[in-house]
């Protein structure tokens, strides 16, 4: 099995394929979840799928699942995947790598006509991203029993859309339960979305595990009022309020380091009007480290500040902490499994902690887990220049393939 190879060529083919399901003029994606371009990319998915002999079923939340059968069909599958939405700025490769790195390795078992012992599945998880429907990984969170289904359905976007609605909109409400079965081992392949492999000149990341994540919806309400009579000093600025705690949370993520990540990415000013004194400001805080005790000492930091500056400022303020993921140690054997496939195909690698969420956050609650990185261009991801090699795709691929191997075989 050492010299058997995926098709690089194809599987780059099948990426720039699908990169055209929402393409950017700057050359990225933006193909939200449970718009008409996710419904495009995943009918495009399932056909490929079902050309290359798979079955396909799609669950509650919308999550794809195609499988080629194994020798011993009662055995619980291997599976393998990621998601297809993507950032409004997105790239080629976020997520879709990892899916159609799964198709490939379907369609290389079948090329070669090897069978397995376990059957292979590949899935594609809804809504991983978070950025249209909050939080993120919510779908492969509902399959591994961290949600309820009615709390993934219920998810909605900023408009008030909610999940259950776009997904019967879109076709994509199936009827299979959600989770609730054995799954012998998951793989995710994706890129690194950091700068580390390509700094340390590795073509593969053995991902050992994940930092946690903590996000936050906060709202501050003060009063409008007109920018020219009403004097400073009798203001209540809702977004003079925020923008302190925008300040606070660059202060504690610099604080926590090496490691910590604090970032405001969403922030909605009302009523946005250049000569009106902002009376309401929405904002969502996305904050990250690899130990829980250090995430939850940013969380008292947060609270703290913002009790502290919305007295001063005199704003009312609603203050959510609407997702925790806890940091996520994988499956030794799988992550045995990832290291063996990398030095079976002759790939130099090292062992990293991911510093993204990714939905085998949550399989690993059910399903013994591991994943593969490969490196990306100057570490950038969440960006329309967003890039890997195909050289790297194809590498990481192919560690993806013995990895499935050994478990489906084992
Ligand atoms: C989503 O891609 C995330 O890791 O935040
Ligand atoms: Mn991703
Ligand atoms: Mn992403
Ligand atoms: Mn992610």
């Amino acid at each position: 099995m050492q010299n058997l190879q995926v098709d690089g060529d194809r599987l780059w083919q099948s990426l720039m394929e699908m990169a055209k399901i929402g393409a950017t003029e700057k050359g990225g994606v933006c193909r939200l979840a449970l718009t008409d371009l996710d419904k495009a990319g995943r009918d495009l998915f399932v056909s490929w799928c079902k050309e290359a002999g798979c079955s396909v079923s799609v669950d509650k939340m919308g999550n794809i699942f195609a499988r080629r059968p194994g020798r011993n069909e009662d055995m619980p599958p291997v599976m393998t995947g990621s998601h297809l939405d993507t950032q409004p700025t997105g790239g080629k490769f976020d997520g879709v790598y990892g899916v159609l790195a799964g198709l490939e390795v379907i369609r290389s078992l079948n090329d070669h006509r090897i069978e397995t012992e376990a059957p292979v599945e590949v899935a594609v998880w809804t809504n991983e991203e978070g950025s249209r429907f909050a939080p993120a990984m919510v779908a492969s969170g509902v399959f591994a029993g961290a949600f309820d289904l009615e709390y993934g359905l219920s998810r909605a976007d900023l408009d008030g859309k909610t999940m259950g609605e776009e997904l019967a909109r879109i076709g994509y409400a199936g009827d299979r339960e959600v989770g609730g079965r054995p799954i012998k081992a998951f793989f995710e392949a994706h890129i690194e979305q950091g700068p580390i492999l390509e700094a340390e000149e590795k073509t593969i990341g053995v991902v050992t595990g994940a930092q946690g994540q903590r996000w936050y919806e906060i709202t501050l309400t003060g009063q409008e009022a007109h920018a020219g009579p009403t004097p400073m000093k009798v203001r209540k600025d809702a977004l003079v309020g925020a923008a302190r705690i925008v300040g606070e949370v660059n202060r504690i993520g610099l604080a926590h380091q090496p490691y910590a990540c604090a970032t405001v990415g969403l922030m909605q000013v009302s009523p946005n009007s250049r000569n009106t004194i902002p009376g309401k400001v929405f904002f969502a805080v996305d904050f990250r480290h690899p130990d829980a005790d250090t995430l939850a000492q940013m969380d008292s930091e947060l609270r703290a500040f913002c009790d502290k500056v919305t007295a001063e400022i005199g704003v009312e303020m609603a203050f959510e902490q609407i997702w925790y993921s806890p940091p996520v140690a994988f499956d030794p054997d799988c992550v045995n499994a990832v290291r063996k496939g990398a030095k079976l195909a002759g790939f130099g690698h090292m062992d990293i902690v991911s510093g993204a969420g990714h939905d085998a956050c949550y399989i690993n609650r059910v399903a013994p887990t591991g994943m593969i990185f490969v490196p990306c261009e100057n570490g950038i991801s969440h960006n329309e220049v967003e890039n890997a090699t195909s050289a790297d795709i194809a590498a990481g691929c192919n560690v993806l393939l013995h990895a499935v191997l050994e478990r489906a075989n084992a």
